[in-house]
Order: C-alpha cells, then sequence, then structure tokens
C-alpha cells in the first residue's frame, strides 16, 4: 500500500482529479462519465476511479467531508501520486443574495474559520486562500460555451456543519456566495504542495430561505457541474 490511506500503486493516478465529498459520488462520476474508469483505492470506502473522458486520462477520488479529511487526500495525490489538478465537485448552502438553488459556483477564493491558516502562517496573518486563475477562468469561459449559467466568487469553508455563533449575514454582505466545508483547505494545499486547485459547487440548500430540490434536478444540476468540470479538466 503506497499511503495509510490509499491502495493505489504510482501511476493509478491521471494528472487531473475531480474530488466529490461523497465516494458515492466517485463511482457515479466514473460510471456515467469516464470510459474504461477502473477502482484504483477503496481504502475506508474512500473509492478512487481513473479512465478517460473524450480519450484524456481523468480521475475522480472522494475526499470526504471538512477540511481534515480532504487535506489528507490531496496531500497524498499531490505528493505521492504527482497530481497536477483538483477540480473539487461539491455541493454548498446558498448564501448570496442573488444565489439559488441548483445554482452553479466557481469558487474565486475561500474564507474559513479553520485552523489551518493559523497552524500555517504566523500569528496575524490571515491569508486568503485562492483558486488557481487558469482553472479558474477555463472554467468560467467552458460554462458560458456550455451555456451553464455559474457565479463566480467567494465560498465559506466551515468547520463545523452545525453551528450557531456564525454571523451569516455579513459574510453575505461581504460578498460570500455559499457555504461549504473543504475548498480553504483544497486552495492551501495547492499553493503548498504546487497543484491547481478549483472548487466548482452546486447550491444544494439554501441558509436565509426555504427551498428544496427534486432527485431529478439535483441530478441534473449535478450532471452540469461534472460536464463542467470534465471540459475544464481536458482544456
Ligand atoms: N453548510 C455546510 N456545508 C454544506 C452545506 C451547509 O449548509 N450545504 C452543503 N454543504
Amino acid at each position: 500500500m503506497a499511503t495509510p490511506h490509499n491502495e493505489a500503486e504510482p501511476g493509478d493516478y491521471a494528472e487531473t482529479v475531480l474530488m466529490p465529498g461523497d465516494p458515492l459520488r466517485a463511482k457515479y462520476i466514473a460510471e456515467t462519465f469516464l470510459d474504461d474508469a477502473r477502482q484504483v483505492n477503496g481504502v475506508r470506502n474512500c473509492l478512487g476511479y481513473t479512465g478517460t473522458y473524450k480519450g484524456v486520462p481523468v480521475s475522480t477520488q472522494a475526499s470526504g467531508m471538512g477540511i481534515p479529511s480532504l487535506s489528507i487526500y490531496t496531500h497524498e495525490l499531490a505528493s505521492v501520486y504527482g497530481v497536477k489538478n483538483i477540480i473539487r465537485v461539491g455541493s454548498c448552502g446558498g448564501v448570496g443574495k442573488d444565489v439559488k438553488l441548483r445554482d452553479i459556483i466557481l469558487g474565486e477564493g475561500s474564507t474559513t474559520d479553520s485552523a489551518v491558516i493559523e497552524n500555517t502562517f504566523q500569528p496575524g496573518i490571515h491569508y486568503a486562500p485562492i483558486a488557481d486563475f487558469e482553472l479558474l477562468d477555463t472554467a468560467y469561459h467552458k460554462a458560458k460555451e456550455l451555456g451553464i449559467s455559474t457565479k463566480v466568487g467567494d465560498v465559506y469553508a466551515a468547520d463545523r456543519f452545525y453551528n450557531d455563533n456564525v454571523d451569516m449575514e455579513r459574510l453575505r454582505d461581504y460578498g460570500v456566495l455559499g457555504i461549504e466545508m473543504e475548498s480553504a483547505g483544497l486552495y492551501l494545499l495547492g499553493k503548498q504542495l504546487g497543484f491547481r486547485a478549483l472548487s466548482i459547487l452546486t447550491v444544494s440548500d439554501m441558509i436565509f430561505g426555504e427551498g428544496s430540490t427534486t432527485s431529478e434536478e439535483r441530478e441534473r444540476s449535478f450532471n452540469d457541474m461534472i460536464t463542467l468540470a470534465l471540459e475544464t479538466a481536458i482544456a
């Protein structure tokens, strides 16, 4: 086994990895979108697959939930398996004034309450994790080409799913579009280890309002997000 969390051999992952939180989403991406997909990781059921998309090798690997779990998989993908691009494909709660259910958000930057900033930099430094600009620019323009509408901006990576102490109105007023639990860690590690990182998120629930989606609607917006991520991966 190459790492404590991954049984893949060096060379088993493509240079670009699509990273959902949920292992079954990784399986769905592999089975629905990739050709000749084979499972490369099954440790802890945190599934990883490699196949091709339009002839180009692409992998998908689940991150699990939250920055600590995502950090393990991304660190090992970059440092052991030579992965160069990691595109998170996840869900988020809608926060921004104009954000609606099922919208697709490109995370330009990621505000966070996670300790990863403090335990990376000296006290007083409030580092701002940002996406790789080339990936962001490619995804933004590919979305336009494909007729997929996107919103671009800050996504708040929360350390706790259940936390009443966060002033969400203030975050909204300062431009935060969505809340999730991973992007700041992904962007920070991208800079630390030299891989390109981007988060593409679909809005699965609304923080200030009511609203729910049918499973068919959720599947359609999830599929749009995966198509966008794959077209970005091979551009
Ligand atoms: N909070 C945190 N993470 C999330 C949410 C949320 O409301 N929705 C999807 N991921």
